[in-house]
């Protein structure tokens, strides 16, 4: 039996992933009229629309100025907001509107870099090596006799080196573990530590609720910048050690403001591992990519399950967010498997199948006992858009990899609200320019329009399955069940079963006083079918 402790919003919440640039475009910049880029205005029209969801916090995508090289996860003012979306004051409406809606406000942090246009980074291509402007990111001289050679052997989380030469006369090399245009900064630095404590006051005190931490597990270096080799422990540049301090000063200073959540973006297949960064000192929850990467295994799913809620205080599930192919389509396929290092858009898609085992998903992963995350357009059934023109595609791990790995552009396509053809909604008439990332024809018919009120559309699943969990209380223990192979089967607290039959064959369902919710219509006294999930009240 499981349980969580504790009574912190963030413990039993539904907290919604929003892309700010898919989500909704109503103004651009400086107000010049809809322009194919969603913003704040967007979302602040749409606010009864996620409050309508059941969604208890926001989490926006990184708001802040930047050139766009990593689609604003390289900033370059930490304390402002990109005139594409708007302004700090149009975010300080939008957090006191969402809070008068009793919706928090989380917002993403991107301490492991900047953009290369930031301030501090243009100060230190103009100062001379050894200067204090270089020490807030790692420079170095190449190696070879003329330093030719970048300083190790690194490579880019995007592909290519983890190096670029500067063309300073002094032709020192910096490193970026992203794109050339994202700087590490150098976290041995206590000026770099000062600065990001100090961001985090600017936001706690305009309002609000946390943090999510990018790239939270690899912003401390091994200072000497050694080659990698196989095997190395500890790693020069993931889940060291040392950046666990970082994260218990930050966790001081939420602790000073009260009621506010740090949340890591870690990956890390090692659950024990990532559960040091949740130690009581440290950041309140991480995502659970191990959830997120699970393949559609009873067994698997099980076994993640128990490993999280062994470890976690505050366990969280996550089937998707921008940075993953759709679970429609991930469920679709042949190998259901999700690996960050090998997105593989050649499997055959069987999306009617996808679909099937996503509204399963979406109540197996409802009935957890934690946080549960979802990532705008998981809510309506939105699979990978898998065609987009190679001419179209924003992403730089499609261009670093030279078109070998697709990229993420296919989970941002911006969402569709209403009406049959693209836009779909997401732009009013008149808007300047298209969407940014072309939508597919049939979304026509998963526009937030056509499934509102369908009693058989995932949105409906979705705003019921949302609205049910908010009756289990978050502290009500997760007891498993006996099942045959291929399906889980547990009680939440003493009323509510959940069964999820992932095997091939149906299964008969035990007695019960009510179905509450199936993924699957369920003919009266029917077996639960393959690929189908319910909620059955026991009590
Ligand atoms: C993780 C973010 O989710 C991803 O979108 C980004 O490209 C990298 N971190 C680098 O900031």
């Amino acid at each position: 039996m499981h349980g969580i402790t504790g009574g912190n919003w963030w413990h039993g919440a539904a907290i919604y992933e929003l892309y700010i640039q898919s989500f909704a475009d109503a103004a651009g910049p400086d107000k010049t009229g809809p322009d194919g880029i969603g913003d704040l205005a967007g979302v602040r029209q749409r606010l009864p629309y996620l409050a309508d969801l059941g969604i208890d916090a926001i989490w926006f995508t990184p708001w802040f100025p930047s050139p766009l090289k990593d689609a604003g996860y390289d900033v370059t003012d930490y304390r402002d907001i990109a005139p594409r979306f708007g302004t700090l004051a149009d975010a300080d409406a939008l957090i006191s509107e969402a809070h008068a809606q009793g919706i928090k406000i989380i917002i993403d942090i991107v301490p492991n870099h900047c953009s290369d246009q930031h301030a501090w980074f243009q100060a230190a291509l103009r100062s001379v090596p050894g200067s204090p402007e270089r020490a807030r990111f790692w420079f170095r001289p190449g190696r070879g006799t003329s330093g030719e050679q970048p300083p190790n052997n690194w490579q880019s989380e995007f592909g290519g080196p983890a190096w670029t030469k500067t063309k300073t006369a002094d032709g020192e090399w910096y490193l970026h573990m992203f794109a050339p245009e994202q700087p590490d900064f150098n976290w041995s630095n206590p000026e770099v530590r000062a600065e990001f404590e100090a961001i985090l006051r600017f936001w706690f005190d305009r309002g609000v609720d946390g943090f999510r931490i990018d790239t939270a597990g690899m912003l401390t270096k091994d200072p000497a910048l050694p080659d990698l080799h196989e095997n190395q422990h500890p790693h020069p540049f993931v889940d060291r050690d040392d950046v666990h301090e970082v994260y218990r000063a930050w966790r001081a200073i939420a602790e000073e403001y009260g009621g506010r959540v740090l949340i890591g973006e870690i990956w890390l297949a090692d659950t024990a591992r990532l559960a040091r960064y949740t130690r009581p000192d440290e950041l309140h929850a991480v995502f659970n990519f191990p959830y997120l990467s699970c393949p559609w295994d009873a067994a698997r799913f099980r076994a993640v399950i128990d490993a999280t809620l062994a470890q976690e205080a505050a366990p969280s599930w996550v089937l998707a967010n921008h940075d993953v192919d759709r679970e429609v389509t991930r469920y679709g396929r042949a190998d259901t498997s999700f690996d960050l290092d090998n997105r593989d858009h050649s499997q055959p898609v069987d999306l009617v199948l996808g679909t099937r085992r996503a509204r399963a998903a979406a109540l197996l992963t409802a009935a957890l006992p934690g946080a549960v995350y979802v990532y705008q357009g998981e809510e309506l059934g939105l699979a990978e858009v898998q065609d987009i023109p190679d001419e179209r595609r924003q992403d730089p791990i499609f261009h670093r990899t030279g078109g070998a790995d697709p990229g993420r552009d296919g989970s941002r396509v911006p969402l569709p609200w209403s009406g049959v053809e693209p836009p779909f909604g997401f732009s009013p008439p008149g808007a300047s320019a298209p969407p940014w990332l072309p939508q597919p024809k049939d979304w026509r018919e998963l526009t937030v329009e056509a499934q509102d009120g369908d009693p058989a559309s995932m949105l409906e699943l979705y705003r019921t399955a949302l609205r049910l969990r908010r009756q289990i209380p978050p502290a009500a223990p997760l007891t498993w069940q006996p099942s045959p192979d291929g399906v889980l089967a547990f009680d939440r607290g003493e009323g509510l079963r959940c069964i999820v039959n992932i095997s091939a064959a149906p299964v008969a369902l035990p007695e019960h006083t009510a179905v509450l919710l199936a993924s699957t219509p369920l003919a009266k006294d029917a077996q639960l079918p393959p690929d189908s999930a319910v909620w059955l009240s026991m009590s």
